[in-house]
């Protein structure tokens, strides 16, 4: 007998709560295996619920110790608990005060859900239900309360003690070693924002002077000897709390800001009220084992967490089914902070890739769901690209339909509205449409519609009428569990380019309505003219990708030539050399399909040779440009009986027909770009380091003499992660001479640091060698991995379900099988960790049908599990259906 799933939670049977609840007094008894909690709130009935309707609090684990109402213990007849839930069957019908004690045994706590140790620092992961592993309680995201929160540990343990709001109090308890500190948080919040850390800990202090003159201390925390790591992650926040008040007028609102670093946490970080918790990954950086790319993840997820004080936390959710109200808006808000510190086309070609490359798969396959779901058996699970990436291309629309003008005033508005709240998608975009005064009933399809939509695209130049007419078709093929779908507005930013490159004006356009350089389209089928155009112009349609959509449109190699070139828009510069590339790689995996040579188009190789050459083009974007799709991205584009060794071949065969013909090129490109000086983590030296890297990606397979001894060298000789990860990666995918070598001088010489080391796994993990598996399944039993650190699994397990597609989508089915016993083990221990690595199997049906069967066979078996968690169940269930 196999598990089942419980009943869907469904956003249709939404009830507000029957009680409220104003006040938490928390009292916390710090002990490894036996903390106990005493919870005292204060409860209200809520307007119109009936005298003796039951008060129900969620428990999930939950020993309960004792109950009093109103100061007096309840009988035993007055109440029913078991450690999901507690019953009062007839509370008073005027505001009473509840007593409920609790014990839990935090070094058991192996899932990092409610209140957990990390190398023996206490700390909790209330979002979305963990604060019900802690104590009973309303554990919904509307019910607001002030929290009061007194902590108490042994001082030589837990010098630090930490909990959200402000300290109040603080001092020893009788003559023992136990010492005591109250936080108090004055803002009413959800019990998913409580937060509680306590441990042995650094202290690295800065402070911010807000726009009215306030003063907020900051505080990171870390583990001993990372002190100097903190520099970035403080700076980043410092420069995050500036941005929000020029860009928004958001100021912060408390006295102390505190961000923790612990190194076991399920996802990146979390922004509970004033005490924020982070993966340490998204803290701790310096040059010797932080790549570029980790000093950028640092600063925006430092943001991230940071904008959340306003959107999520003073504004809330109403339910789970919001959650893209303040995730979709937070990424929003993290993307256009980290535009203005960088550079704005470079972020934006970095979270269109993203988009393509997680959110696409995911809109196309069996786990398909609208950015506001309506339905979910575990929202654990719906903390996916969906309602975090896509959740932001909405917003977006919205300020590109609305203009920056008036996408501001709603903003304000809803601010000025909801601080306070738990609200809605709704009412949010009601704030839009009052401060606008436009109906937005037809843009909100966005959120309720699953599946991207894919737009057709259709012209024609008569140069006689001196017309070019444009035929749009918009559709969302077939989801499941998806009916039908409407049209929805869509913003087409294009430009109409001349042969010069320069955009022509049209006299007229009609069939559209326009708005500056955005067509706004309505409606399924739209046929749209412009006039007095003489010659005829190529469509760069989709600039800045104003939509999250697909383009069905044919180009021809010259107009895409010329966009490559001209185009204004750096976003479509970009998109028309991948568009070039793409063509040729599916052309290329066709040909491999079917034995047939692999003869590159040698004008598709000029064009790289064009980029390489572009002295204008900036060197991060020339970077992105000449980086090909990604086999999981071509695998995408081929859509059904996918081969993945026919694609690595194709890829492959690119890849190397570009670093031969322009090796001379490549050679000067890897040492001109290469920054000197010593390690700034800034876009521009981050920029050139890139690009410089890439060169040196081609010139390792171009067959020149002295590649191999040139990867070494800068190996060998780099100052900085970037360059060494850079070098280590080649050394091992490309299975140069050094290799082994270059692997074990990188463990020596990081094996202290559980960061560095989780890029060691990664780099094994993916490389597409044919014996890879059996060298992770090693990697995997050997005494450097652990199993209970989320980092590692992913660095390891992970980076192989999804960034290996040849061995992962073996053809002896080994691949699938490893990682479904993976998921198996895993799940026991922590369901979230398990359910996302099962994800990995979501485009299955797409493989060529041995791979196909295989990956069945493999799933059938956790689906025939008896014990599996609620989590894993929900996504066999939706991966199978
Ligand atoms: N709210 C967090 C963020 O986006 C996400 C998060 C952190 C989370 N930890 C979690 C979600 C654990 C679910 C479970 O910043
Ligand atoms: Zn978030």
């Amino acid at each position: 007998m196999r598990s089942e799933s419980a009943p869907a939670i469904r956003l249709e049977d939404y009830q507000p709560p029957a009680y409220r609840i104003d006040t938490v007094h928390l009292t916390i008894r710090l002990h490894p295996s036996e903390t106990e909690i005493v919870s005292v709130v204060s409860v209200t009935p809520a307007e119109g619920t009936a005298t003796g309707t039951p008060f129900v609090l969620d428990g999930d684990d939950l020993t309960l110790r004792g109950l009093a109402l109103n100061g007096e213990t309840l009988e035993e007849d007055a109440y029913s608990v078991t450690p999901e839930r507690l019953e009062l069957f007839s509370p008073p019908a005027e505001p009473f005060e509840l007593s409920v004690t609790t014990t839990i045994n935090p070094d058991a706590n192996t899932q990092l859900m409610g209140l957990y140790r990390s190398s023996g620092t206490y700390c909790t992961q209330c979002e979305a239900e963990g604060f019900r592993r802690i104590t009973y309680f309303l554990d919904r995201p509307d019910v607001l309360a002030v929290y009061t929160t007194r902590i108490e540990a042994s001082r030589t343990d837990c010098p630090i003690l930490l909990a959200n709001g402000n300290p109040v109090e603080a001092g020893d308890i009788d003559n023992s070693d136990r010492h005591f500190c109250v936080w108090h948080d004055p803002h009413p919040k959800p019990a998913y924002l409580f937060a509680l850390v306590a441990g042995d800990l650094a202290r690295v202090q800065d402070s911010f002077e807000t726009m009215s003159g306030a003063l907020v201390e900051l505080n990171i925390f870390v583990e001993h000897g990372n002190e100097a790591m903190c520099a970035w992650a403080m700076d980043s926040l410092k420069r995050s709390m500036r941005w929000d008040e020029e860009t928004f007028g958001l100021e912060y609102d408390l006295e102390v800001f505190n961000i923790v670093a612990v190194s076991d946490f399920n996802m990146g970080a979390m922004e509970n009220k004033g005490l924020n918790i982070f993966n340490d990954k998204y803290v701790l950086a310096d040059p010797e084992t932080a790549t570029d790319q980790d000093y950028a993840n640092i600063e925006a997820v430092i943001a991230h967490e940071y904008f959340h004080n306003w959107t999520g936390n003073r504004i809330t959710c109403r339910d789970w089914f919001q959650l893209c109200l303040k995730e979709g808006l937070t990424v929003f808000r993290d993307q256009e902070f980290t535009s203005d510190m960088r550079s704005r086309p470079v972020k934006r070609i970095a979270d269109v890739r993203l988009l393509k490359s997680h959110q696409f798969p995911e809109d196309a396959g069996p786990l398909a769901h609208p950015v506001r779901p309506r339905a979910y058996h575990e929202i654990n699970n719906f903390y996916t690209a969906t309602v975090y990436e896509k959740g932001a291309e909405v917003v977006r629309m919205l300020k590109t339909v609305l203009g920056a003008a008036d996408f501001r005033k709603g903003l304000d508005l809803y601010f000025e509205r909801h601080d306070g709240d738990a609200t809605t998608i709704e009412a949010f975009l009601a704030c839009f449409e009052d401060a606008t005064e436009t109906d937005l009933s037809q843009f909100a399809r966005w959120y309720e519609q699953a599946g991207t939509p894919v737009i057709s695209v259709k012209t024609r130049h008569d140069p006689e009428r001196q017309t070019f007419t444009v035929d749009l078709a918009q559709e969302i093929p077939p989801v499941p569990g998806q009916k039908t779908s409407k049209p929805a507005l869509i913003p087409l930013r294009f430009g109409l380019v001349g042969a010069d490159g320069n955009d022509m004006i049209a006299a007229r356009v009609d069939g559209i309505e326009i708005a500056g350089d955005v067509m706004l389209m309505e409606k399924a089928r739209q046929k749209v003219t412009f006039s007095g155009v003489a010659s005829k112009p190529v469509l760069s349609l989709l600039r800045g990708f104003s939509a999250p959509v697909r383009l069905d449109q044919t180009q021809s190699e010259d107009d895409l030539k010329l966009l490559a070139a001209r185009d204004s828009d750096p976003f479509n510069r970009w998109q028309a050399v991948q568009t070039l590339a793409m063509q040729e790689l599916l052309r290329l995996t066709q040909r491999a399909r079917s034995n047939e040579t692999l003869d590159p188009s040698h004008s598709v190789v000029e064009v790289f040779g064009r980029v390489l050459q572009d002295a204008e083009l900036d060197p991060a974007l020339k970077a992105l440009a000449l980086t090909l799709p990604s086999e999981a991205d071509i695998a995408q584009e081929v859509g059904k009986d996918v081969d993945p060794d026919a694609i690595h071949a194709a890829r492959q065969r690119l890849r190397t027909e570009i670093a031969v013909r322009h090796r001379a090129a490549l050679s000067a490109a890897l040492n001109d770009f290469m920054p000197s000086g010593a390690y700034s983590p800034d876009a521009q030296t981050a920029g050139k380091r890139a690009l410089s890297n890439r060169a040196l990606h081609y010139y390792a397979v171009s067959g020149a003499d002295d590649a191999s001894e040139i990867v070494w060298e800068r190996f060998d000789g780099a100052d900085n992660m970037t360059d060494r990860i850079g070098c280590l990666t080649l050394l091992t995918h490309d299975e140069m001479p050094d290799r082994d070598k270059a692997l074990d001088a990188y463990r020596v010489r990081h094996e202290d640091n559980s960061l560095a080391m989780d890029k060691w796994f990664m780099v094994q993990a993916t490389a597409p060698g044919p014996d890879t598996l059996e060298h992770v399944q090693s990697l995997k039993s050997g005494s450097l991995f652990e199993e209970s650190n989320p980092n590692r699994v992913r660095a390891l397990l992970q980076s192989f379900a999804t960034g290996n597609p040849t061995q992962f989508a073996r053809i002896d089915g080994a691949g699938f099988e490893f990682i479904v016993e993976s998921v198996l083990e895993i799940d026991k221990r922590n369901p979230q960790v398990a359910s996302r690595l099962l994800t990995s199997f979501r485009s299955w049906r797409a493989l060529e049908s041995v791979r196909c069967a295989l990956a069945e066979s493999a799933l059938l078996k956790i689906s025939s599990c008896e014990e599996l968690s609620r989590d894993s169940r929900d996504i066999i269930d939706r991966t199978l259906q």
